[in-house]
């Protein structure tokens, strides 16, 4: 759909569903792969119908990693001039509408990466997530030793760094890498509603929080209280806190208007 190569969008109600389609390299994160997901993810952002966005891949790969055909004949100078590989990969981390990682199957390098640059991950029981860059002789490049370390602590990410070993979804979740872990023919089910729950509430509410919860993996304890709690005063000015706390009082569903 809308033209692209490598991806399918589809919608579902106020949620964009984004599943990556480069099957004969189980969704390696190639170049013209990246520039789409790029473009798919700027057109999410854009388009205030879109409440909340899914990223998944197939059952058998949501993404092997980066392109290692692509890499192989790239020298310091290719990936120091063109920066390799955040200049491409950084989108997803910096959306400001949620976004849910939905990984069935392998999520692997830059695979597990991009998955880890998502708000959070629900996994399929499928589903199994590795760094094995250091035995291709490089090391991860895309916020494997950084997000993985704060999501995981140290020694397990440098389990996973040091020895490329993969971790299947049931010691992912027991180690905080993922959310939730369902039934790998349900798993898009779930992030769908999932990302339909999110989409429903207060839009300004839903990016505050957001944004609120990214802010403590930037900062001080002190400082992020002091930026939720401004973000929370915030909330006392929208339309929607308003709607949503009358509604509670009155015993009915709120109906939420973004603003
Ligand atoms: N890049 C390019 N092609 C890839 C690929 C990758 N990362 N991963 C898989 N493929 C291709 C294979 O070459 C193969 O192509 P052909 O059919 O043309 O031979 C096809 O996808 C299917 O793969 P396999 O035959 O290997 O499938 P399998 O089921 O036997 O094994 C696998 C699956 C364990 C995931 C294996 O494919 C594998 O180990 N892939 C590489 C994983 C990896 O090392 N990823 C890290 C890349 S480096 C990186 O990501 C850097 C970073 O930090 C950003």
């Amino acid at each position: 759909s809308d033209g692209y190569e490598h991806l399918r969008v589809e919608r579902h109600g106020p949620v964009a569903l984004i599943t990556l389609d480069r099957p004969k390299a189980l969704n390696a994160l190639c170049d013209a792969l990246t520039v789409e997901l790029t473009h798919a993810l700027d057109a999410t952002e854009a388009d205030d119908s879109i409440g909340a966005v899914v990223l998944t891949g197939s059952a058998k790969a949501f993404a092997a990693g980066a392109d290692i055909a692509e890499m192989q004949p790239k020298s310091f100078t290719d990936v120091y001039l063109a920066d390799f590989i955040t200049s491409s990969w950084e989108r997803a981390s910096t959306t400001r509408k949620p976004i849910i990682a939905a990984v069935a199957g392998y999520a692997l390098g830059g695979g597990a990466e991009l998955a880890m640059s998502c708000d959070m991950i629900i996994a399929a029981e499928s589903a199994k997530f590795g760094q094995p860059e250091i035995t291709l002789g490089i090391l991860p490049g895309a916020g494997g030793t950084q997000r993985l370390a704060r999501a995981v602590g140290k020694s397990k990410a440098m389990d996973m760094v040091l020895t490329g070993r993969m971790i299947d979804a049931e010691e992912a979740e027991r180690i905080g890498l993922v959310a939730r872990v369902v039934p790998s023919s349900s798993v898009i089910d779930e992030a769908i509603s999932a990302a339909t729950k999110i989409a429903g509430f207060s839009r300004p509410a839903v990016l505050m929080a957001k944004e609120s919860v990214d802010r403590a993996f930037e900062t001080t304890l002190a400082e992020g209280m002091r930026f939720e709690r401004r973000m929370f005063h915030a909330a006392f000015a929208t339309e929607d806190k308003t709607e949503g706390m009358g509604a509670f009082l009155d015993k009915r569903k709120p109906s939420f208007n973004h603003r």
